[in-house]
């Protein structure tokens, strides 16, 4: 475990942005992160664990320690009937894992499949898409304490997962770095259909009993349909969340615009899509400096060729007070901004 000094983070982003930072240091085993805990320096000066960098845009150099999860392993820890449980460490590529999930007929996380990032990042802002959370696969998390240096198992619950949302982005945020993830999968025949364009794409290939590899590679196309291949075009996934808004607001919305795309939530509220509000306000394919909004998906700002993290933040703060003016709806970003 080696402590470098002003670093270039421009490979370790997804948006591509050549921030600095002052400290960085690669973890390749849990040994790695002890030997890091005993230099003092998780406690003593601010620190950001990096995983794939495809959720984060860099406004500035990042004064502090950079913590690079690179640890890797996929390990069976064990068979409960139709079950299996599957360990995978922080710095396993999400894909990667997926697709050795889908290569041995475990089922439960082809819905995920394509996602940028790390298996670490996943629980900390329960990644989804297609109808499926990292949450609904997740039996725990092993979390490394900063402070004590003990390793603490979190159960589902104890994660409180929301909507891009756990307990390590909030209350325990700079507390805990995840350091090994154990899925529960399935071992017998399982698919989530219940995301309508998934379920129509699978339909249109005339799938009658669709495969998780099928699925998998389904997933994969529709995704390279809406989203930029980050090797090709800086971006940071969707920027925005899609907002929750209440049934009396919903309905003003929908009264005003018809086409209005909504899906009502377990709480009688309504999630709208963000991307319909921001290509209704105007912004599809618009660009400011040379940050822009990606021609086939308004939710995902891209790098132009040379963007810095502060004209990614000037766009997405023209673009959230218009929605607001147009709409009354405030959108937040699901990227996080460094
Ligand atoms: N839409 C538009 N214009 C746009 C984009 C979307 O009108 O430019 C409308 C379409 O009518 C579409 C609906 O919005 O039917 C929903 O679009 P889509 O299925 O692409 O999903 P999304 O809500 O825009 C979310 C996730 C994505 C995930 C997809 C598929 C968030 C913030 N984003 O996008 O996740 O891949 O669903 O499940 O929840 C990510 O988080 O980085 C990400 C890509």
């Amino acid at each position: 475990m080696t402590i470098e000094h002003d670093i270039s983070l421009k490979k370790y982003n997804t948006f591509g942005i050549d921030a600095q930072a002052s400290a960085f240091v690669a973890i390749r085993t849990e040994q790695d992160l002890h030997e890091l805990f005993l230099t003092g320096r998780l406690r003593n000066q601010p620190f950001l664990v990096l995983g794939g960098g495809s959720n984060m845009v860099f406004a500035d150099n990042y004064q502090g320690l950079v913590v690079h999860m690179e640890t890797k392993g996929i390990k069976v820890q064990g068979v409960e009937g139709d079950d299996i449980l599957v360990e995978a460490q922080a710095g396993e590529v999400w894909s990667d894992f997926v697709r050795h999930c889908v290569d041995h007929e475990w089922y439960g996380a082809e819905n995920l499949s394509g996602i940028p990032g790390t298996v670490g990042a996943a629980p900390v802002q329960n990644v989804g898409a297609y109808g499926t959370e990292a949450k609904d696969i997740i039996e725990v998390v092993r979390a490394y304490d900063v402070q004590t240096s003990n390793l603490r198992v979190f159960s589902n619950s104890e994660c409180r997962f929301g909507y891009r949302n756990s307990i390590f982005k909030q209350e325990l945020k700079d507390r805990y770095i995840v350091a090994s993830v154990i899925f529960r999968l399935h071992r017998e025949y399982e698919l989530n259909l219940s995301y309508k364009a998934l379920a129509t794409a699978v339909a249109m290939k005339g799938y009658g009993h669709p495969t998780g590899r099928q699925v998998a590679e389904t997933v994969t196309e529709l995704r390279n349909t809406k989203l930029p291949d980050p090797k090709v075009i800086g971006s940071a996934g969707s920027f925005f969340k899609n907002p929750v808004v209440t049934a009396s607001q919903h309905d003003d919305l929908k009264r005003r615009y018809p086409d209005l795309v909504s899906f009502v939530t377990d709480d009688g509220h309504y999630k709208l899509a963000a991307g319909w509000l921001i290509e209704k306000a105007g912004w599809k394919g618009k660009r400011l400096g040379n940050a822009g909004v990606y021609g086939k998906q308004a939710l995902v700002l891209v790098n132009c060729g040379g963007c810095t993290g502060k004209e990614v933040v000037a766009l997405s703060k023209a673009i959230t007070a218009d929605v607001e003016a147009r709409f009354g709806v405030r959108i937040s970003p699901e990227a996080i901004i460094i």
